[in-house]
């Protein structure tokens, strides 16, 4: 893997499953700073296991706009 994203910051809305935490993990292996966001408890604890630390995991529900 290349860092060519070294420095920079990537928010993933509805990054815990699917597309989003694909996209989460090659973000991460190039490099980014990134954080994924999504509102179901179990996928929240999935998608914190399973990148371990690499990405940071929100609880953020987008169809609240009270939720931060
Ligand atoms: N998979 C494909 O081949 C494909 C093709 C074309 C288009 N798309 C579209 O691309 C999008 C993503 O697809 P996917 O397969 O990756 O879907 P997915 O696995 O269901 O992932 C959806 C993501 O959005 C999050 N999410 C849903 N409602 C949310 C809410 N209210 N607040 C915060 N997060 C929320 C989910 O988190 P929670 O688990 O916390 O809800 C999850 O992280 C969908 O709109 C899909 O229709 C997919």
């Amino acid at each position: 893997m290349t860092e060519r994203l070294k420095n920079k910051i990537a928010l993933i809305t509805g990054g815990t499953t699917g597309i989003g935490l694909a996209t989460a993990k090659r973000f991460a292996a190039e490099g980014a700073q990134v954080i994924v966001t999504g509102h179901n408890p179990d996928t929240l604890e999935a998608a914190h296991q399973q990148l371990n630390g690499s990405v940071k995991v929100v609880e953020s529900d987008a169809a609240d706009e009270r939720s931060s």
